[in-house]
Parts: C-alpha cells; sequence; structure tokens
C-alpha cells in the first residue's frame, strides 16, 4: 500500500464517489465502511450501492438505539438491496454490566460511560473492523473543533488501518443537497433537532445553531468521543 502523503497526494482532488472508487479498485485491500445510519453514512451507502463497489458495510448495534435507527437499517437494506453487517456486543459483558451496575450506568460518571461504550460500540468494532485494511466512516470535519483536527485519510494506530473520511470537506448545506438530490433515506430525528444521532439514552435534540454534537452525552464536559474515534486535543 502506497504511503500516507502519496495517498493524500492520489486523493486531494477526488470527489467522495471518486475516492470510494478508488479504494474499492485497489484489488490488495480490504475496505470496510461503518455505519450509524447517520445522514452522512446514508450519503456514503447509497454511493457504494449505486456504484456497486467492493466496500462491506458494518453497523454496531449497541442494543440501545433508537426505533428511528432500526427502522432505517431496514429501509436502506431494501432500497438498496443490500448487506449491511450487524455487530453487537457481546452478551455476557452486557449482562455482568447490567446486572453489576444496572440499565443507566453511564449517567453516573464518566468512567461507567466509557465502560458502556466500550462494551457496546468499542469492542464490537474491533471486531467488525477484523481483516480490513481501510476503514471507511462518516466524519465531517465540520462536526466537531476535535473534527477539525483530524484529515480526510489517516493512519489509525489502533486498529493499524488507513482511515478514510470521504465527506471530510463536505458542509451540512453539501450534505443536504446530496440527499435531496439523490433522494436518499434519512433518520426521521434529524427532522426533530437531532443533528448527531447515536444512543438513545445518550443523545437529545439540540437548538438551531447549537453545537451539532452538543446533544451528545450532553451531562458531560469536553471532548465528546466514545472511543471509536481518536481525541486529537
Ligand atoms: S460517535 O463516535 O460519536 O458515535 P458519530 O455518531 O459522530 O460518532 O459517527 C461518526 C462515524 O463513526 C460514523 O460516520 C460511522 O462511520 C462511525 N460510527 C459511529 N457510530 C456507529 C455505529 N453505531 N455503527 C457503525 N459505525 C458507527
Ligand atoms: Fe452506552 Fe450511551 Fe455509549 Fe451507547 S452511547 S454505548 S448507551 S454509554
Amino acid at each position: 500500500m502506497k504511503d500516507l502523503a502519496t495517498l493524500r497526494e492520489v486523493l486531494k482532488d477526488k470527489t467522495a464517489e471518486e475516492g470510494l472508487a478508488f479504494f474499492s479498485d485497489q484489488k490488495e485491500l480490504v475496505v470496510k465502511f461503518s455505519s450509524s445510519l447517520g445522514a452522512e453514512d446514508q450519503a456514503i451507502t447509497s454511493i457504494i450501492a449505486n456504484l456497486k463497489l467492493n466496500i462491506e458495510i458494518v453497523t454496531l448495534d449497541t442494543g440501545r438505539l433508537f426505533q428511528e435507527t432500526y427502522d432505517l437499517l431496514d429501509v436502506t437494506r431494501v432500497k438498496y438491496n443490500i448487506d449491511i453487517t450487524s455487530f453487537s456486543p457481546q452478551g455476557e459483558a452486557i449482562e455482568t454490566l447490567v446486572s453489576n451496575k444496572g440499565p443507566n450506568s453511564f449517567y453516573l460518571s464518566v468512567d461507567n460511560r466509557k465502560e458502556c461504550c466500550h462494551i457496546r460500540k468499542v469492542e464490537p468494532l474491533k471486531r467488525a473492523l477484523k481483516g480490513a485494511s481501510v476503514w471507511v466512516t462518516g466524519i465531517r470535519s465540520e462536526q466537531s473543533a476535535n473534527r477539525q483536527l483530524m484529515d480526510s485519510v489517516e493512519w489509525d494506530e489502533q486498529h493499524q488501518l488507513i482511515k478514510y473520511h470521504p465527506l471530510f470537506h463536505w458542509t451540512q448545506a453539501q450534505l443536504d443537497d446530496f440527499i435531496n438530490k439523490h433522494r436518499i433515506p434519512v433518520n426521521g430525528l434529524h427532522q426533530k433537532g437531532f443533528p448527531s444521532i447515536g444512543c438513545a439514552p445518550c443523545t437529545r435534540a439540540v437548538e438551531k445553531g447549537e453545537d451539532p454534537r452538543s446533544g451528545r452525552w450532553w451531562w458531560e464536559g469536553a471532548a465528546k468521543e466514545c472511543g471509536l474515534h481518536e481525541v486529537k486535543q
């Protein structure tokens, strides 16, 4: 595989479609896309499906998602006639966590919240990415101060693979246009003030103009990353 600097150069002027197609065409690579069914991820799924790219789509079913998210998973599989491989947390780990600390331990401390995110997201992601050499995500730079410090192509030390964010430089307006133009199904919660959607107990609506990620783990301050993505600041 080419080094990061070369890759950045190759991808520099490519659109999201061209960038995804580039990775899909590299026969020596195993490319996986993790979708949370968020608006960004739906745009990427539509590209992968419409261009019939050689990119596996995986999702992490934490067991605590909104019903609207599960509904959208169904709609998306049927509309695009695609497989979305679902990864669940390890049953025993959930049983131990809930038996020892109850179902809502994440509200009690940051450590508890990280423990839950680890069991429900981080560990399943490790299994989901097994064998992958490239991990595609829906991250956009605009989403947070932390994400502005990222790059559209990165080396992920934890999983030892290339991480690629094809929509990294897209604005919210660009994303909205793309979704409208291609009639892409999105989560009904977006219209109800949820720009960023994670687990139901840990996501709430935000006011217009508020930081789009402020509805995630709103009772905590600062970083707002759950362990899937590196905190850069
Ligand atoms: S999170 O880390 O805070 O949950 P966010 O919801 O902004 O992240 O999503 C950023 C990217 O992380 C998504 O575009 C997706 O690639 C990945 N991701 C987040 N949650 C999931 C999930 N439940 N399943 C699969 N991928 C996910
Ligand atoms: Fe647990 Fe909340 Fe993290 Fe979901 S977002 S894994 S419910 S702490």
